[in-house]
């Protein structure tokens, strides 16, 4: 037995503290019944309902944050048989990527078991923040910087708005490394975007997915998520 609002964290849905208020509130239901008393205590068996979402009590879900290595595949199976990200992570459960890095593209990547949490953060009106650094060839000009802030036609279809920033630019190699924070996810975004003002990738790395950085993780080494950092990915996905 374990009090539910403890319960209600513990499965990702919100923090304690949140899960707290929507008690008192009367918007959780324990098999069915409202239950305005913090405190009580609830039982794997029991079904709880929180703002109308049934929480099952009784999964197995498995949430990491990976630092993908280059030369690993983003899904859970690969035809050419190349290392997946999934084979990176000592789990028994049948994990996911959530998104997509390319082969070559280092950094920060979610895998679960969650497909409610994973099929939502995919979606592209998720608009899930992502931070990249982008080693690109060529000096990236100012009205470059500008044309990839305000949107850039790929596919046919103006990127949203960025936030990016030119970090550093090497003479000697002819590079510049630049800082880019989007929300959107499409196919090969960065490189296309780069690409399409003519300047090639070199290297690319996610910094940042969501609130997820890559603080003590090396590429290859990978943790699992908090609870707190389970709620506020939820927290996320619940505004659409
Ligand atoms: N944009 C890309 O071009 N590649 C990635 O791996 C991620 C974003």
């Amino acid at each position: 037995m374990e009090r539910l609002q403890k319960v209600i964290a513990n499965l990702g849905y919100t923090s304690r503290r949140k899960a707290e208020e929507l008690i008192v509130s009367g918007k959780v239901k324990v098999n069915g019944e409202v239950i305005t008393e913090l405190g009580t205590k609830v039982k794997t068996s029991d079904t709880i309902e929180v703002e109308d979402t049934i929480l099952d009590n009784n999964r197995n879900y498995e949430y990491y944050l990976l630092n993908k290595p280059r030369e690993v595949i983003s899904s859970a199976k690969d035809e050419h048989n190349r290392k997946t990200v999934v084979d990176l992570i000592a789990t028994k459960e049948r994990i996911y990527p959530v998104g997509r890095l390319d082969y070559d593209t280092t950094g920060a990547i979610i895998l679960t078991n969650d497909g409610v949490l994973a099929n939502k953060l995919m979606h592209p009106s998720s608009n899930v923040e992502k931070k990249y650094i982008a080693k690109v060839t060529g000096l990236v000009r100012g009205y470059e910087i500008k044309e990839l802030r305000n949107g850039i036609i790929i596919d046919g279809k103006k990127t949203a708005k960025a936030e990016v920033r030119l970090k550093k630019y090497d003479k000697k190699t002819d590079k510049s490394l630049v800082e880019l924070i989007i929300h959107e996810g499409r196919n090969h975004q960065i490189k296309k975007m780069f690409s399409s003002i003519g300047h090639d990738v070199v290297k690319l790395k996610r910094e940042k997915y969501a609130n997820l950085d890559l603080t003590n993780l090396k590429p290859g080494e990978y943790r699992k998520l908090t609870n707190k950092e389970i709620a506020i990915l939820y927290s996320l996905i619940k505004k659409d």
